[in-house]
């Protein structure tokens, strides 16, 4: 496999082009406070994954604020700043993927218009309600598996993953009305859940193959701000379900390539902003489970995950301590500070909060690599092409930054 060195910035004191090695697969960990710029930064990595993986690595963002779009147009507001680094400005090949009809999801043509008409190709994720297991279907209601709702709706579900390859919401509903087991009034309560479930609008007969939605040629945004965030584990459970079956899919592609044969989805990079909605500390989540399997099991089947949020101590630290790179930008809480000490290695010549602490600027970040042992301090560059959400954080970030 060729070597894949994926240049994130430049030292703070040597000023030497600073890389990241990415030949095999990696766990990322992006944190920072507010407006410090890890969402920025995602961005540089997947740019750079892009320019060297193009065609050789699925690349998914899992956008919960719908800000990467952007990444389709070059970066004009800072292209002074780009030229200086010695980049080019450069828009790419962005696929939009929303769970469900993009018009319903956006309530808006002229949005889809705009997006399509700025280069963005918008594509549908369908999912079918045999994507969830009976376990997933109780979680999603929060039902106990052991009382008289979550008895009935796991068994109907069960049932149906026996005998059916797809199965729709209303197959769901007649196998729960035929259960002579449960009674009326719990039946009755399954039925409002899932008259609501109905109403999400990704469900359909057969959910989308996975090689037809991410595409090698393109940076796949799984726009999960579409997603309403108020209806419980909505998102979550979008995310669940991608993660699980490229893992799957992964798995098995992975013995095709030990003998030889040709596969059709090669390795996968799945960047995750905003990832303490998704893997949460101290609380369940539909995906956290999965994904914190894709981060222990992922390095044979080749899958590779980056996480960014503000809150280090907000997210599982079973995930966090799997993490074999750091991108640390300025934090000041104590409990964030706190929880990434306690990644602090043996290589490292003092604790992460000395190192953290002299970070003064955006964009500035503490480079901490298992792989190569080291810890530097870079200065992150500038990304080529636009970087979503910035006028609104500009505004947030002067007034409350450092
Ligand atoms: N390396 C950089 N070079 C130039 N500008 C940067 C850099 N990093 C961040 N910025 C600027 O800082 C702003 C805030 O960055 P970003 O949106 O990544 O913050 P964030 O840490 O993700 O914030 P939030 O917690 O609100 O999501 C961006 O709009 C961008 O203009
Ligand atoms: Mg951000």
């Amino acid at each position: 496999m060729a070597e894949v060195n994926l240049r994130v910035g430049t030292d703070y004191e040597t000023e030497d082009i600073a890389y990241i090695r990415a030949t095999g697969s990696r766990a990322v960990f992006i944190c920072g406070k507010r407006g410090s710029g890890k969402s920025y930064t995602l961005g540089v990595i997947v740019e750079e994954l892009f320019a060297q993986e193009r065609g050789k690595a699925v690349l998914i963002i899992a956008d919960p604020m719908g800000i990467y779009h952007t990444m389709v147009s070059a970066n004009e507001s800072q292209s002074d700043e780009v030229r200086q680094a010695g980049l080019l400005t450069e828009g790419f090949p962005v696929r939009l993927i929303v769970p469900g009809d993009p018009l319903a999801c956006f309530g808006d043509a002229q949005i889809v218009n705009r997006l399509q008409t700025n280069g963005v190709e918008v594509t549908s994720l369908w999912i079918n309600a045999h994507d969830l297991s009976a376990d997933a279907w109780c979680e999603l209601f929060d039902l106990e598996i052991n009382n008289a709702m979550g008895i009935a709706m796991w068994r109907a579900v069960d049932t149906l993953h026996e005998t059916h390859e797809h199965f729709n919401i209303s197959d769901i509903l007649a196998s729960l009305r035929k259960d002579t087991r449960a009674k009326s009034t719990t039946v009755e309560a399954l039925e409002n859940r899932l008259t609501a479930a109905q109403r999400w609008g990704f469900f359909s007969e057969e959910s989308t193959d996975l090689t037809d939605v991410f595409s090698l040629e393109h940076i796949n945004v799984l726009d999960l701000s579409v997603v309403d965030a108020g209806t419980k584990g909505l998102r979550n459970l979008v995310l669940d379900i991608v993660a699980r079956r490229l893992f799957t899919e992964r798995t098995r592609m992975r013995r095709r390539e030990e003998f030889g044969m040709e596969t059709s989805l090669p390795r996968v990079w799945m960047a995750i902003d905003e990832a303490h909605q998704f893997v949460p500390q101290s609380r369940a989540s539909l995906c956290k489970e999965m994904l914190i399997r894709w981060v222990k099991e992922g390095r044979q089947p080749g899958l590779s995950l980056i996480v960014a949020t503000q809150q280090p101590s907000a997210i599982d630290s079973e995930l966090l301590s799997q993490c074999d790179l750091i991108m640390a930008h300025k934090i000041t809480t104590w409990d964030d500070i706190n929880a990434l000490d306690r990644l602090s290695a043996t290589y490292m010549e003092g604790d992460l909060k000395g190192y953290i602490r002299q970070l003064n600027r955006r964009g500035e970040a503490l480079l901490v690599d298992d792989e190569t042992e080291s810890v530097d301090t870079i200065r992150v560059r500038p990304r080529r092409s636009a970087h979503g959400g910035a006028e609104i954080q500009e505004k947030t970030a002067s007034r409350s930054f450092f």
